[in-house]
Parts: structure tokens; C-alpha cells; sequence
């Protein structure tokens, strides 16, 4: 137990997220953590927040510099990540990082080095796996309730498209289209492979397809400034990727913003199927199919249709019918078991300061952060090459969270051990 001692953190980037999200949960929600000081490049927004939470404005060198402060959460935007990430480690700070650690793998392999070389700790967003449905998907999954997993499908299209008055005029937004690093499959993309990783662990090798389908675009609504004028895409916005896990299961990998929009996260095993939520929100339903769920309905044998309600055999035009809605009558919502339910960002630097103080692995561990930039990496690589690419990092899955009775605040409690 880390017996009531909080660790001091420095904040840098006070944009968005920062004031959104992060703040709050920092400030009023772990106990554990205790915000000294914020920078910005831009110096309203420091001072917005250094008012705002009676925390110091401080410049990036001054925090660096700062023996109080031993971690250093790094709230920029990802071309931003690694010169921040790596000045810490250098000054011998532990760092949390938002999404993803570095926009290039030869950039995140620096990082995962200075870590190591420096003795310092790094952890990386997203946290979103410590959210209520995600733990509570490991646990059932951990428990038997789908038998040995065998395939795990994630798939998420949008189309970000040109096509808005304000496309683009905050050119430094994080997921914006022509900054590589930036994009869809940096963006929404992490935050499924580090909840397959959650699930399944690490996977070997990767075979893919895709990249950056449209590099030349034109600013296609009138009401922009700058309307027909063309501009370059400079970041993959489709990938497709097949996934081998060390544990034995595939996985697909299916990320683009050329498209319209979808989402799929559907995990199967030898005994069930479990429908999985939106990896982006800490709060979602998780469906089970599973036989034995209804148990007066009849199973299906290879080779026969199951009866219709009426007890008769299923024939003719009306089988798939029939046979979706048995597939149906067998899917059952699972309770959802864990605290973190609600916008809990920040809950991995939370788990990370416990993990200081209690001498333990942090759950976001930057191993998970670094292994889905390779599978990104691999994807991109089997793609040029055409040959399959064989991962060279490994990542353990993270300790699960404990199941939580705890009201609100206190579920903090789970994370300290
Ligand atoms: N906005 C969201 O909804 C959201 C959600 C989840 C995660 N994230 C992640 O959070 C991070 C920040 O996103 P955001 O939306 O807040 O971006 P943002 O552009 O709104 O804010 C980033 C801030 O960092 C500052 N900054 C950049 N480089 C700096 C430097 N070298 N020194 C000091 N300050 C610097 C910028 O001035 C800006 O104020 C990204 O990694 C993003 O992926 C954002």
C-alpha cells in the first residue's frame, strides 16, 4: 500500500485533452497524483490552466529541471512526443505519454532505449484497456466463457474528408490527415491493438496491406478559404493487417478513413463469441453467444438447419431467417464487473504512480505502447515488401484490474497494490 504518499507530476501540452479530460481526473479524482506545474508552447494556454487549478505555469526547461518532479506527462501532440518524451527521460524523469509514443518505429525504438539507458519508467496511453468493459472482457475471456480464443476481428472506417468549411484550420489537431504519424490508423487504430494486446498478448508475425491510398486531395468545399486549392496527404489512411498471436489466435486489423464509417470488435473462441465494444470509451456492452445460453433451444448439428419456434425444421427461403434469429436467442449482455466506467483518462498514470511507489510493473507499460507501433510498422513493411514481417518486440499482458464493488473515488484502491 503506498500509504497515502502522492508523486509529483509535471504536465506539458495544454491543449484539448489536457483541459478536457485530464485535469480534472488529475486534480480531483487519484489521490495519488499531484500536478505541480503546467507548460505550453503556447503561453495562454498554460496560464488558462495554471489559473484554472491553482497548479504553476513553468516553462518545458524549468519542469525538466525541477528535482521535485518525477514524472513528466506529456499531453502534446504526437510530432511533439518524442522531443519531450526523450528531453525527461534525460533529465532522469519518468514519463507518461499520450497516444502514440512516436509517430515513426525508429522514433518509439529511440524512446524504448533513452528509457532503458536513463533507468527511468515509461508508460504510454491509450488507458482506455483499464476502462470497465475492457477489464471485464479479460476477466470473462480469462475465465473460459468463449473456451480458447481463436479469432479476434476489429475493424473501424470513417472518412475524413475535405469536405467541411473547417477542414484542417487547426492544422496542429491531432489526428489531422496530412502530418504523418497523425491519421486514422495512429489515432483510433491504437486504441484496438492495445485492447487486442489486452486480450490476447503478443502477436508474432503480420501480413498487410495498404497505406496512404490518396496522397494528392483538393479542398473540396466552397466555404474554405482555401476551396480547389490541392494539398498532400502525407500518412497511411487505410490498412488492412493479419495478425498471428504468440497465444495461438489470428486477428484482423481492418483501420481506414478513406471510407464511411463502421465498427466491428468481435473476438470468437472454441465455445462462444463474445461482441466486443468500442475500445475508445471506457464504457460499453459486451455481448456473449454462446451455446447453453438458452437452453430449450436446440444447438445445430453439422449438416442440419435449426427448428423454427414451432418446433418444425427450418426450410426454404425463410433458413437464414431463422438460423440468424436462433443466433440471436443465443446472445446474452454480460454484467459489466469493473470501476471505470466513465471518462477515466488518466487512470494509467494513476496505475503508473502506484506502480512507483509499490515497486511494481506499470500496466501501461510502454512495451504495449511500442508493440502496436511495430504491428502499424508491420503492416506498412509486409504491405512494401509483400512478404510476411516477424514482430520483434514482445509484450506481456498487462495485470488484469481487480473487480471493483467500490463507489466512485475509492475504486482508486484497486490500482494500489
Ligand atoms: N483531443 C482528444 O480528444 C484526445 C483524446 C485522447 C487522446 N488524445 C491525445 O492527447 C494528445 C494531445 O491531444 P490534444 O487534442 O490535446 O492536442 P492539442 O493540439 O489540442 O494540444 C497539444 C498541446 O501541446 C502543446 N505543445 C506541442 N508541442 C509542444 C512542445 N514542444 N512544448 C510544449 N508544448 C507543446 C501545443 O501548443 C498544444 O497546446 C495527443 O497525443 C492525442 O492523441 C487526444
Amino acid at each position: 500500500m503506498a500509504n497515502n504518499r502522492r508523486v509529483k507530476v509535471g504536465v506539458v501540452g495544454c491543449g484539448g485533452i489536457c483541459r478536457g479530460t485530464y485535469m480534472d481526473n488529475m486534480m480531483y479524482r487519484f489521490n495519488v497524483i499531484d500536478v505541480v506545474g503546467c507548460a505550453d508552447l503556447i503561453d495562454s494556454r498554460a496560464q488558462y490552466i495554471a489559473d484554472k487549478y491553482g497548479v504553476k505555469k513553468m516553462t518545458t526547461e524549468e519542469m525538466m529541471n525541477d528535482p521535485e518532479i518525477e514524472v513528466i506527462v506529456n499531453l502534446t501532440y504526437p510530432e511533439s512526443h518524442f522531443l519531450i518524451s526523450s528531453e525527461a527521460m534525460k533529465h532522469g524523469k519518468h514519463v507518461y505519454c499520450e497516444k502514440m509514443m512516436a509517430p515513426t518505429f525508429a522514433e518509439a525504438t529511440e524512446l524504448m532505449r533513452l528509457a532503458k539507458e536513463n533507468n527511468v519508467v515509461f508508460t504510454t496511453a491509450p488507458d482506455t484497456f483499464l476502462g470497465a468493459w475492457e477489464q471485464s472482457a479479460r476477466k470473462y475471456l480469462d475465465d473460459g466463457i468463449i473456451g480458447k480464443p481463436i479469432t479476434i476481428h476489429a475493424q473501424c472506417t470513417s472518412h475524413y474528408a475535405p469536405d467541411t468549411p473547417f477542414f484542417d484550420l487547426e492544422p496542429r489537431f491531432f489526428f489531422f490527415p496530412l502530418h504523418y504519424g497523425g491519421g486514422f490508423p495512429f489515432d483510433l487504430g491504437g486504441y484496438y491493438l492495445h485492447e487486442m494486446i489486452n486480450l490476447l498478448g503478443s502477436v508474432k508475425r503480420v501480413s498487410g496491406f495498404g497505406g496512404n491510398l490518396e496522397p494528392h486531395r483538393v479542398y473540396t468545399n466552397p466555404h474554405h478559404p482555401k476551396y480547389g486549392e490541392p494539398f498532400e496527404v502525407n500518412t497511411p489512411t487505410t490498412l488492412v493487417g493479419a495478425l498471428e498471436f504468440e497465444c495461438g489466435a489470428y486477428g484482423t486489423f481492418h483501420i481506414s478513413s478513406d471510407s464511411f464509417e463502421s465498427h466491428s470488435f468481435v473476438m470468437t473462441g472454441t465455445d462462444g463469441t463474445l461482441i466486443l465494444g468500442d475500445p475508445n470509451s471506457f464504457s460499453d456492452h459486451i455481448t456473449v453467444h454462446r451455446n447453453g445460453a438458452n437452453p430449450e433451444r436446440e444447438s445445430i448439428t453439422p449438416g442440419q438447419m435449426p427448428k423454427s419456434d414451432a418446433g418444425k425444421p427450418a426450410t426454404g427461403e425463410d433458413d437464414n431467417q431463422v438460423l440468424g434469429e436462433w443466433i440471436d436467442s443465443q446472445a446474452i449482455q454480460l454484467p459489466i464487473l469493473h470501476g471505470y466506467s466513465d471518462s477515466s483518462r488518466g487512470v494509467g498514470l494513476a496505475d503508473m504512480c502506484y506502480a512507483l511507489l509499490n515497486g511494481r510493473r506499470p500496466r501501461c507499460h510502454a512495451d504495449i505502447g511500442y508493440h502496436a507501433i511495430e504491428i502499424i510498422h508491420a503492416i506498412l513493411e509486409s504491405a512494401k515488401t509483400g512478404k510476411t514481417y516477424e514482430m520483434t518486440s514482445r509484450c506481456p499482458r498487462p495485470e488484469p484490474i481487480p473487480t471493483s464493488a467500490l463507489s466512485a473515488t475509492a475504486q482508486e484502491a484497486t490500482l494500489d497494490n
